[in-house]
């Protein structure tokens, strides 16, 4: 039903230097599939078919990564190998894929609201790659909250608790739980210092976002670091209607951090020792 995804893709990932000095931190690869590819799937998986990037400088590879190699499958045309590249050739043959960039680090409201011209006027689903979401057991992430958008229309954020201390590396929200794993958002917050934060229920990077979101990410000022923030213009958009926040069912690794990042790779790689893709 909601046929766009877009991710934002122009961050620099300073803590993955060297390697992201010419290598978009995207296509950091968890075992042998970049990160943008899991984010891809699990797009792809809620039935969303138009995958738009909002990249910047020094991110062609992410374009390339979505489009024909043509000396390389040439090359490996008839071999073994090619069956290395059935995936990523089953969501080209599949799905449109559509870029545009941010041309000055202003903040993730601010490279959402450059998306527009990919997006259009309906509601769109949000997934910053980084952020790495399984669920063993049933549906992944975005096909939950599409499940949840199917009833409430409105824009939801993912959420998960987390220690206090952790509070000032997420956007916080506070609200009314109205069903189960369901909240009506009533304040969020930008990366609150633990001492202030009204809650631990902090925002990982998956939302869906009605196209009114535009609007309120006009309006809205720099906040948190000098930057366009969404968590600020999702809260004007939860002060105008209503926002919903959802606790999602499964796993989440934060790849933005080396820790995260060798965790997802072990749990990956254990999963393929068993047998499982
Ligand atoms: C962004 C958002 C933040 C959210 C987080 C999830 O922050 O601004 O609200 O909690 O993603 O990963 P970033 O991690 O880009 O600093």
């Amino acid at each position: 039903m909601i046929q766009t995804c877009l991710f934002p893709a122009a961050g620099y990932g300073t803590r993955f230097l060297p390697a992201t000095k010419s290598l978009p931190k995207e296509m950091l690869p968890i075992l042998t599939k970049p990160l943008i590819h899991y984010g891809v799937d699990e797009a792809r998986e809620a039935g969303m078919n138009h995958m738009a990037f909002v990249t910047g400088r020094g991110k062609r590879a992410l374009e390339d990564y979505f489009d024909t190699s043509y000396e390389l499958e040439h090359q490996i045309s008839g071999t073994d190998k090619e069956n290395l590249l059935k995936d990523i050739r089953e969501l080209m043959d599949n799905c449109r894929f559509s870029f545009t960039r941010q041309r000055s680090m202003n903040g993730l409201g601010d490279a959402i609201n450059k998306g527009k011209v990919l997006v259009g006027d309906d509601p769109f689903g949000v997934v910053l790659a980084d952020d790495l979401c399984i669920n063993e057991n049933g549906d992944g992430v975005m096909a939950q909250m599409l499940r949840v958008f199917e009833k409430y229309r409105c824009s939801i954020v993912a959420v998960m608790e987390v220690d206090k201390k952790d509070v000032s590396k997420y956007g916080i929200v506070e609200g009314r739980e109205i069903d189960d794993g369901l909240m009506m958002v009533s304040d969020m917050v930008e990366k609150p210092k633990p001492e202030e934060a009204k809650s631990n229920l902090a925002i990982i990077g998956r939302y869906i976002l009605t196209p009114n979101i535009f609007t309120c990410l006009d309006k809205t000022k720099a906040g948190k670091n000098g930057e366009i923030q969404i968590t600020d213009a999702l809260l004007k958009q939860a002060k105008e209607g209503i926002v919903i926040a959802y606790k999602f069912k499964g796993k989440r690794f934060d790849c933005g951090s080396l820790d995260g990042f060798v965790q997802a790779t072990k749990y990956f790689y254990d999963r393929l020792k068993n047998g499982k893709k």
